[in-house]
């Protein structure tokens, strides 16, 4: 399939004062179309870092991010990528999800006559439709992720970058999430999603790349990951969290 994202050499460098420090030593990777990429890595390992620059929040200190071939290192415009965050943050709790995503389509240069039709279209995918009309401080948090979700998918993103789209949320509330990514990714939409439940990226991942102290460790489909943990284990076939925990010693900054 084709390549619709590759970041290449991505190395991000930051100084606080006299001190530097290299979040990001050696990035590189590709997201195909439809594809579910998952970003994996202990805390500190880049992934929020790398979600930033390809989104466009960050400049990196050196190497490029290519969208269908062209070179966005330094676009301050994305309009083919989608982006969410995640947390309680980004709203106004006083206006409704429809007045936020109004709000979220002006900044985004939906033409004005455009906007209401774009507005019931993300609301339907995230299943917010029936509380368009309310105001977004009623929201329980898997109502606001979904809301974020819709957010990021405002004027029709080919690719979608969501940091731990499911944290914090409970069980069954990150299952149906998880399906709306599925059912995302099956439209064609391509998704990079970073994540600390190894069942999750399990489930959804089509491809991991494995991140420790800035630089991609292992790259390839979960049971790439898995054989290359080596997980010795006799009594079932290791699950990616096993493996995961067999390699994460070697993730860890020194
Ligand atoms: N603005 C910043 N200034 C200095 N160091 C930072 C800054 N942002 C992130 N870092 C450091 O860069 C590393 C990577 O962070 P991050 O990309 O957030 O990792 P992850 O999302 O994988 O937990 C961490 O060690 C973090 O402390
Ligand atoms: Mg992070």
């Amino acid at each position: 399939m084709e390549n619709i994202l590759s970041v290449k050499h991505l190395k991000k460098t930051y100084q606080n004062g006299a001190h530097i420090f290299n979040a990001l030593v050696d990035v590189s990777f590709t997201i195909a179309q439809g594809e579910i990429l998952s970003l994996l890595g202990p805390n500190g390992a880049g992934k929020t870092t790398t979600v930033s620059i390809i989104g466009g929040y960050l400049l990196p200190t050196s190497g490029q991010v290519m969208m269908n071939g062209k070179d966005i290192t330094t676009a301050n415009k994305r309009p083919q990528i989608g982006v969410s965050f995640g947390g309680e943050l980004g709203f106004y709790r006083n206006s409704t999800a429809k007045q936020n995503l109004a709000f979220f389509a002006d900044l985004a240069k939906i033409p004005y006559r455009k906007q209401k039709l774009e507005i019931a279209r993300v609301l339907d995918i995230v299943d917010l439709t029936n509380v368009a009309n309310k105001k977004v401080g009623t929201f329980s948090k898997g109502m606001t992720q979904r809301l974020h979700l819709a957010r990021a998918l405002l004027g029709q993103p080919k690719l979608l970058l969501l940091d731990e789209p499911t944290s914090g949320l409970d069980v069954e509330i990150a299952q149906s999430i998880r399906g709306t990514i599925k059912h995302l990714a099956a439209s064609g939409i391509s998704i990079l999603l970073t994540s600390h439940t190894m069942s999750e990226v399990e489930t959804l991942a089509d491809h991991i790349v494995l991140l420790g102290s800035g630089k991609v460790f292992a790259t390839g489909s979960v049971n790439d990951i898995i054989n290359k943990a080596q997980v010795n284990e006799s009594k079932h076939p290791a699950t990616l969290e096993e493996s995961y925990l067999t390699l994460a010693p070697q993730l860890r900054r020194k």
